[in-house]
């Protein structure tokens, strides 16, 4: 992020890289310019109370919080990077994938390095390339960068700060005699609704009263887009973490998506993108959770439209030298700026194919990229796991089935009604915490648990253990409750619990069956259980209830379920809830 202006940069830089730690944590760091560049860089979270923090005077600078990917986290590895002569600074987001060549050009032009990361090669080549003019030496450097990148710059002699970017997000906050720019909207909050995305290609001239955007050497204009989040969208308020706060939030923003909901909503999107052109069916695109939820798309598309989905992991489809084409391309991604997705949909899109965005971010890099765009409106979600996003794509995703024409009308009818009480649903899973809680108690002092759900509750398996993983760190497998004999079984004993999701549908007796497999291997079973289901409470050794809701649509109220056994084990060990280990927010990388 970057802050010039009439205050002190200092405070509202840490302030501001405090609100986008949830994109990396492992270090971070600023430089301020007063008489010359200040630089203060150290290993873990932004003000932490045992660090020395110098106090550097100045009215503009730029900060960073490091996800580490060349070098360790260290306080030589964090930004900002700096030229031999310390007259540029430099923060940067991406990879530069041929910065070894780079690398070895500027020692033999006699260039001293000291971090191990792939972004000091910029300060050296501005440094290389300044005669005077920093836009025109940032402009020079980023014809010899490849790979992804957003920048921002300053130097000793100039009261700017210079950004420029190529696949990793950059936005430009307008307020009143002073700009912010950021990677990310949450910083931006307490100055500003007022904002201007960059693009690829686009380089920056940022003063306190001016924005100056050029591409390819000639100034263009952008327009001004409004942000309809607001700065408590950003606090905590009175929850322990982000995290439970957005497990809260779901029944208001599930009501706030069906409100109003109408077959006159998707009026293109209804038609274009769910349909089977060519017969060469649909195809989901994503990553981690969102893959999930693409997951839970195919069982319910395939059931009720009748249309073959194909659900892939964009990680794996944009390394894959062939894709088979398809006509419609569905790609959801919370953030808007997984790098994976952001590749596969550009690849797709070369191939001719029509994609819809399903995400949270307006002005996101996909939702720019796509022929379409899906709005989940679930509001900035700040915890790195990922919760109220995941219930909003689902919700996204019934109600885009449901305006197709193809669903026979009592079915709509049933299902629309269904929906409606969705929140009352989530609601009663809410006021079920205390039981949550002391399942919690029970699983967190174990050190491998096993989810297994069936149909379209595999899914569901697969992100209840995706969650208890990232934030409790305790080992957790999703599997099809089918395929433990096909092998999981063997790791089954008294001290590997399995939460078994027990739904109320044609699965139900091949569950129970499982149920007494595993139990008869000494494994404890906790069961997520329809209110009225007193045979699984018999079988088992705990249970959450969840209400009795169309089957279609358990995965809504199971999550939540497993998203409250996620936070409150991990609360029970005391981990870094909305700060998990390793983990970022926005994978802004491949
Ligand atoms: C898990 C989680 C991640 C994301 C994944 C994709 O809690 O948050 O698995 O779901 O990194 O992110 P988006 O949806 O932003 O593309």
């Amino acid at each position: 992020m970057g802050y010039i202006g009439n205050k002190e940069a200092q405070p509202l830089l840490f302030k501001a890289l405090k609100k986008l730690e949830y994109r990396g944590y492992d270090s971070y760091g600023i430089a301020v310019l007063g008489e010359s560049i200040g630089i203060h860089k150290d290993t873990g979270r932004v003000g932490a109370l045992t660090k020395y923090v110098p106090s550097l005077a100045g009215l503009m600078g730029i900060g960073h919080t490091r996800w580490a990917t060349h070098g360790e986290p260290s306080q030589i590895n964090a930004h900002p990077h700096t030229d031999c002569s310390g007259r540029f600074a430099v923060v940067h987001n991406g990879v530069i994938t041929n910065y070894c060549e780079l690398k070895e050009e500027l020692i033999r032009e006699g260039h001293n390095f000291i971090s191990e990361t792939d972004t000091e090669v910029i300060p050296h080549l501005i440094e290389k390339y300044y005669r005077g003019n920093l836009e025109a030496a940032c402009a020079e450097t980023i014809t010899r960068l490849k790979g992804s990148y957003a920048i921002a710059v300053i130097a000793q002699t100039n009261q700017q700060i210079v950004v420029a970017k190529n696949g990793s997000p950059l936005v430009i906050g307008l307020g009143d005699h002073e700009n912010i720019i950021a990677s990310d909207i949450p910083p931006l909050l307490d100055y500003t609704n007022r904002v201007v995305y960059l693009d690829d290609g686009e380089i920056g001239v940022i003063d306190k009263d001016n924005v100056k955007i050029s591409r390819s050497g000639k100034e263009i204009h952008k327009s001004v887009s409004l942000v309809n989040w607001n700065a408590e969208d950003v606090q905590k308020s009175d929850y322990a973490h982000f995290m439970l706060k957005e497990i809260h939030e779901q029944p208001k923003i599930i009501q706030h998506a069906i409100n109003g909901f109408s077959l006159d909503e998707f009026p293109i999107v209804g038609t274009d993108f769910m349909g089977n052109k060519g017969g060469k069916g649909l195809l989901i695109l994503a990553c981690g959770t969102s893959y999930h939820a693409g997951l839970v798309g195919k069982y319910i598309i395939e059931e009720l439209l009748d249309i073959p989905v194909r659900v892939e992991l964009a990680s794996e489809v944009n390394h894959r030298e062939r894709m088979i084409p398809v006509a419609n391309a569905i790609a959801i991604t919370q953030s808007g700026e997984t790098a994976d997705v952001l590749i596969s949909m550009k690849k797709l899109m070369d191939t001719g194919s029509l994609t819809l965005a399903i995400t949270n971010v307006r002005g996101s890099s996909a939702s720019r990229l796509a022929t379409k765009t899906l709005y989940l409106n679930a509001g900035p979600e700040l915890s790195v796991a990922a919760t109220k996003s995941f219930i909003a794509q689902l919700i996204e995703i019934y109600k885009l089935i449901l305006l197709q024409p193809g669903i026979k009308t009592d079915t709509k009818k049933q299902l629309s009604l269904e929906l409606k009480l969705m929140p009352n649903y989530v609601q009663q899973v809410l006021d079920n915490e205390q039981q949550i809680l002391d399942c919690a108690k029970q699983i967190a002092h174990y050190s491998n648990i096993f989810y297994i759900g069936r149909g379209i509750n595999y899914p569901i398996a697969l992100e209840g253990a995706l969650k208890i993983k990232e934030i409790s760190y305790i080992h957790a497998e999703g599997f099809a409750a089918g395929e433990l004999k096909h092998g999981p079984f063997s790791l089954l004993q008294p001290n590997t619990p399995v939460v078994a999701i027990v739904n109320r549908d044609f699965t139900y007796d091949a569950m129970i069956t499982n149920i007494k497999e595993i139990k008869s291997r000494k494994a404890p079973v906790m069961a997520l259980v329809r209110e009225d289901d007193r045979e699984t409470e018999k079988l088992t050794d705990m249970i959450i209830n969840v209400p009795n809701t169309h089957s279609l649509f358990s995965p809504i109220v199971n999550t939540v379920a497993l998203q409250l056994l996620a936070y409150y084990t991990a609360n029970e060990l005391g981990c870094p809830i909305d700060y998990p280990r390793n983990l970022a927010k926005s994978v802004t990388v491949e």
